[in-house]
């Protein structure tokens, strides 16, 4: 039988009499269990109130109308980016919807087109507005807003819980975020997105995303991930999951799947270390057991991201 002591190190004398089988079979449980979602969050929208405003039935307002009915309605894109611009001189609307790198074309075009509605509800005269979704984000303004960042302003959110190993998982986050930054800063103009995990001492799993319009430059989209990565360090050190949404980037970590993987997801397996605690043990062999237990561990990863 198995002993568990803190810090994910486990102890075994023998497994005899508990055929494996089982035990992945008590795992798989556990796990689908332990498969819960967290919150949801409350996006949000951003009227410019210091950038102007314009008037009911204006040629501005004729102009944004038209441009959104057509970004939204604009099936060729299969991308998730749409750099639309309508009208001319100061009556010129430029608009930018940009989906989760992950989200399927069709879902995309529904999500920018729910914006559209609740962002001219919700801002109904400024001339400048963004509205963030889960799954979309889509801004409009009377500047010139393409290939030019701004992270001027930033909406963060997170999830009131702490790590329970907060400086192991705070090292673990802030390498897979800066991988994925970097990563996501040297994509081409359609997509500038990473999304990974990354697995820490005590076998949870930390799910990071990022991404920038696609429309900056390298160093650029580079900056904005880098001020957003800050925020983590500073206003949520040690949550369990946040957000941070800038008008030309975005980062959100969890510890459970919030995105789609492109490949056969693991979106079931979500690992913890009480799954572990069943397991009791009278002899002492840590070596073996260490090794047979992370190969096991390992294995049912492996198991449960083919299977889904
Ligand atoms: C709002 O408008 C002002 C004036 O144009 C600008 O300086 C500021 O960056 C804008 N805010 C955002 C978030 O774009
Ligand atoms: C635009 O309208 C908003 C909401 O009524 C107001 O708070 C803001 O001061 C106006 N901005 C300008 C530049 O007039
Ligand atoms: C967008 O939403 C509006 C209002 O809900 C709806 O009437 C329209 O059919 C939608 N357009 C597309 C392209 O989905
Ligand atoms: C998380 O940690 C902070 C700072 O130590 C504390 O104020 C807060 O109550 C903790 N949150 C929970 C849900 O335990
Ligand atoms: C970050 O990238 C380095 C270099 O590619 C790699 O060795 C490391 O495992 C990555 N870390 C995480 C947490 O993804
Ligand atoms: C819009 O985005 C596409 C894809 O990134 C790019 O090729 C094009 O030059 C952009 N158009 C404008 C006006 O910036």
């Amino acid at each position: 039988m198995l002993l568990v002591i803190p810090r994910g190190q486990f102890i075994m004398s023998t497994i005899s009499g508990m055929p494996l089988f089982f035990l992945c079979c008590l795992y798989l449980i556990i796990v689908i269990c332990e498969a819960s979602f967290g919150p949801s969050y409350e996006y949000s929208k951003y009227c410019n109130n210091s950038n102007g405003n314009y008037t009911a039935n204006s040629i501005y307002q004729t102009n944004l109308n038209t441009l959104l009915s057509t970004l939204t309605s604009h099936t060729e894109i299969d991308y998730g980016f749409y750099n639309f611009s309508h009208g001319q001189n100061s009556d010129k609307v430029y608009a930018i919807g940009l989906c989760r790198g992950d989200v399927k074309p069709d879902e995309c075009r529904s999500c920018l087109n729910n914006s559209r509605v609740s962002l001219t509800r919700l801002c109904p005269k400024q001339l400048e507005a963004i509205n963030w979704e889960e799954k979309c984000m889509l801004r409009y303004s009377n500047r010139a807003i393409f290939h030019t960042m701004d992270a001027s302003f930033s909406y963060h959110m997170n999830n009131v819980n702490n790590a329970t190993d907060a400086e192991e998982f705070n090292k673990v986050l802030g390498e897979l975020l800066r991988n994925l930054s970097d990563k996501a800063a040297s994509g081409d103009s359609r997509r500038k997105y990473a999304a990974d995990t990354a697995v820490f001492a005590n076998l949870q799993t930390i799910y990071g995303l990022v991404q920038c319009t696609p429309d900056l430059s390298r160093q650029d989209c580079g900056k904005c991930l880098h001020w957003s990565l800050a925020d983590f360090g500073n206003v949520f050190k040690n949550k369990v999951g946040a957000v941070v949404l800038r008008p030309s980037c975005n980062v959100r970590y969890e510890i459970y799947p919030f995105y789609d993987e492109p490949t056969p997801s693991a979106s079931i397996y979500y690992q913890h270390r009480s799954l572990c605690f069943p397991f009791t043990t009278t002899e002492v062999s840590p070596t073996i057991f260490l090794a047979k237990w992370h190969g096991m561990c390992k294995k049912l990863q492996l198991h449960t991201r083919l299977h889904k």
